[in-house]
């Protein structure tokens, strides 16, 4: 299929996405404040539709504004989350009309715009990749925000695949160089490249993300109450929040249930632990003997094949990802148990890499050697730094086309509202 065509799909499946999400919620939840940590779901709607006018119409196609004081309402930097709901925000029928007004004249212009291999911006259509991808990115977001809000979301609910036995809880992966991030991945972030060598020792990772039932040892085990498994900033943390178990679990007696997307079911044991932050993850980890893979060991662990020293796009090859390969696009509405996906596993026998749960990793989200930051500075360069925690491998809630074995994704270190989980590592 050309670019152009390709672009204009995944366009419609994003705007499909976003508007279905959206319709069941009623018109006063879209405008309202569900958590200080997100926005009203009516403002990321609108701010896609934006951000697709600035890259797409006036920046590609040279058009002018329409509406230039949107561009203040939905810039992400210049209003707090928490503060959005006092802006001038187009209502959700307004900002239904605004984008799909945008996203006419968008396809209006796709056919004279030449995708000149020579402007970087443009070539395989780079700049639609990007659009595509951030408009999947904040369904995610409106997911997490759906998840806070207390009314009951409608979803449904396919039988999850089966689960494989699985050979081993870890494997070694040998230590010696492999090549971390991309040059060649057509629709990838600047934080992604360039691809670059990097030497690691030999370390063991857990071949599946920890589930709910280890996370529950770790908690009847006092894990909460010990100290000396948290990091000093982990252990103060956990103390001002009162931080007991992962968010959205409930005490129920003896045993345990949570709450997904408004309803409370009976905690599923099998399932990837999710809404935790990196300290949980990291006192977890203590714990259990074991720490946080770094980046560069989950990205050997999830693309590297020592057998060919090649290096694929997702832990099962170079294969787009389907239904049978991964759990991604909300097709679950939870994670898949731990051990699914047995086919799908990474060369070295790690399962659910990609999908299921973001992991944390160890490493703070800094630039690779060499990066250049493209094609602005405020999608990856303004975050690099110590105050951010490198996720990898994508959740349940992210599209297929925003993930990939070299996608990097961060936050503060005690986020939890994200669809968060993660597996461990251990010296080799
Ligand atoms: C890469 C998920 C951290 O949501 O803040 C959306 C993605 N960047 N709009 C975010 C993003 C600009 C970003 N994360
Ligand atoms: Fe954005």
């Amino acid at each position: 299929m050309d670019v152009k065509e390709l672009a204009a799909r995944h366009l419609e499946a994003a705007r499909q996405r976003s508007l279905g999400l959206l319709d069941p919620v009623p018109e006063q939840d879209l405008m309202a404040q569900h958590s200080p940590l997100m926005s009203p779901l009516v403002w990321d709607l609108a701010h896609v539709g934006n951000f697709e006018e600035i890259w797409l119409l006036r920046t590609i196609a040279g058009l002018p504004a329409k509406d230039p004081q949107l561009d203040d309402i939905y810039d992400a930097f210049r209003h707090a989350r928490k503060e959005r709901t006092r802006l001038k925000l187009l209502d959700p029928a307004q900002s239904r009309v605004y984008i799909s007004d945008v996203r006419g004249r968008v396809l209006d212009t796709l056919d004279r715009i030449e995708l000149n291999p020579a402007n970087p911006l443009l070539a395989d259509g780079y700049v639609y990749g990007m659009v595509i991808q951030h408009e999947h990115q904040h369904d995610e977001t409106m997911l997490a925000t759906l998840q806070l809000r207390p009314g009951e979301y409608p979803f449904v609910e396919p039988e999850p695949g089966s689960v494989e036995p699985i050979a081993a809880k870890e494997v070694l992966v040998h230590g010696g160089s492999f090549l971390m991030g991309t040059n060649t991945e057509p629709w990838s972030y600047d934080n992604e490249r360039p691809a670059h060598e990097v030497t690691v020792d030999s370390f063991w990772i857990d071949t599946v993300p920890v589930s709910n039932r280890d996370y529950l040892h770790f908690i009847e085990a006092g894990g909460y109450e010990e100290g000396r498994w948290w990091s000093k900033r982990g252990w103060a943390h956990r103390r001002e929040q009162g931080l007991e178990h992962p968010q959205f679990w409930v005490r129920e007696g003896s045993g345990w249930s949570r709450t997904r997307f408004g309803r409370r079911e009976v905690l599923p044991l099998d399932e990837p632990v999710q809404h935790v932050c990196w300290f949980e993850a990291e006192a977890y980890a203590r714990w259990a003997g074991k720490r946080l893979p770094t980046e560069a060991e989950w990205e050997k662990a999830a693309s590297w094949d020592p057998q060919s020293s090649v290096k694929r796009r997702y832990p099962w090859g170079d294969s787009d990802p389907t239904a049978e390969l991964a759990n991604l696009g909300q097709r679950l509405f939870h994670p898949a148990p731990a051990g699914s996906y047995a086919e799908a596993a990474s060369p070295c026998g790690c399962r659910q890499m990609i999908g299921d749960v973001w992991e944390w990793t160890s490493s703070d989200f800094v630039s690779y050697p060499g990066s250049v930051s493209f094609p602005y500075r405020e999608y990856s360069e303004v975050f690099y730094g110590k105050d951010y925690k490198v996720l990898r491998g994508g959740s349940w809630a992210t599209h297929p086309t925003a993930v990939r074995n070299s996608f990097r994704n961060w936050d503060h270190p005690i986020r939890r509202q994200i669809f968060s989980g993660f597996r461990c590592a251990r010296d080799g």
